[in-house]
């Protein structure tokens, strides 16, 4: 894994849009992945910014999104695919038609996982960006006995449920979601993770540091041959200068 560090998210967000543009305008029909979460906000705003400067055109890039709230849905402002459509896809000429998605209402959570799955086998995706949880869960892949292969439909943990409700404003928080599986995310060319702040301090030492457990699942980011960590001073605080250092 190559750690990046940056004075801050501002900087971060330059260089992990810079690479998802230059991704974008060397294959226009490029495969992403996209995350939610506070951590890619900046970038999507700097793609964005790009689009509007005519330095990049969204048209024929296809995209997965990581992870969906169970019982939510398209316009559900809590969901997922509201936020993508805010954030990024509704401000740039995405084609709409070519955004993949969780199903959250799907009838059949196995059906729709599997659907999803297949898709993404089908399709490769080309860069894949992450955030990481605070308990190390990658997508809403939580800590588990097992790493996880295919999407699935997964409880959330105290942790998750702890760190997310406060964006819901005091409306129900879902306690279930839809989310790619380890597996999926690990079958990405190139993957970029984006960590800010002191509450990930513990996650990228054990993912860094710690050994590859299912117990904190982005430590199996060791085992993927192109990933590029982009961290600021303070969720780099607890690694070692070993590591820091490469
Ligand atoms: C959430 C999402 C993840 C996200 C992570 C970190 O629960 N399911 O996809 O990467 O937790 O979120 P944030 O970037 O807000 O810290």
């Amino acid at each position: 894994m190559k750690l990046v560090v940056m004075e801050n998210g501002y900087d971060i967000s330059k260089a992990v849009s810079a690479e998802i543009i230059s991704q974008i305008n060397q294959k226009p029909d490029s495969v992403l992945g996209f995350a939610t979460g506070n951590s890619p906000i900046e970038t999507y705003k700097r793609i964005i910014e790009a689009y509007e400067n005519g330095e990049v055109s969204l048209k024929n890039i296809s995209t997965f999104n990581l992870d969906e709230y169970c019982g939510l849905d398209h316009d559900n402002i809590d969901g997922y695919y509201y936020f993508m459509k805010k954030m990024l896809f509704g401000q740039t000429d995405v084609d709409f038609s070519n955004v993949n998605f969780l199903d959250g209402t799907a009838q059949d959570y196995e059906r729709e996982c599997a659907r999803y799955s297949e898709k993404i086998d089908t399709m490769g995706i080309d860069i894949q960006l992450l955030g990481v949880g605070t308990n190390g869960h990658i997508g809403f892949n939580e800590p588990a006995d097992e790493f996880t292969h295919g999407a699935f439909c997964v409880k959330l943990t105290e942790s998750t449920i702890k760190s997310n409700i406060v964006l819901f404003e005091g409306r129900q928080m879902p306690t279930h979601a839809l989310t790619m599986g380890v597996g999926d995310i690990m079958k990405a060319k190139k993957i970029l993770l984006i960590a800010t702040g002191a509450s990930k301090a513990k996650a990228i030492k054990a993912m860094f540091e710690g050994p590859v457990t299912p117990m904190c699942p982005a430590s199996i980011l060791q085992t993927h041959p192109d990933v590029t960590i982009f961290a600021d001073k303070e969720s780099i605080a607890l690694l070692s200068t070993e590591t820091i250092n490469g």
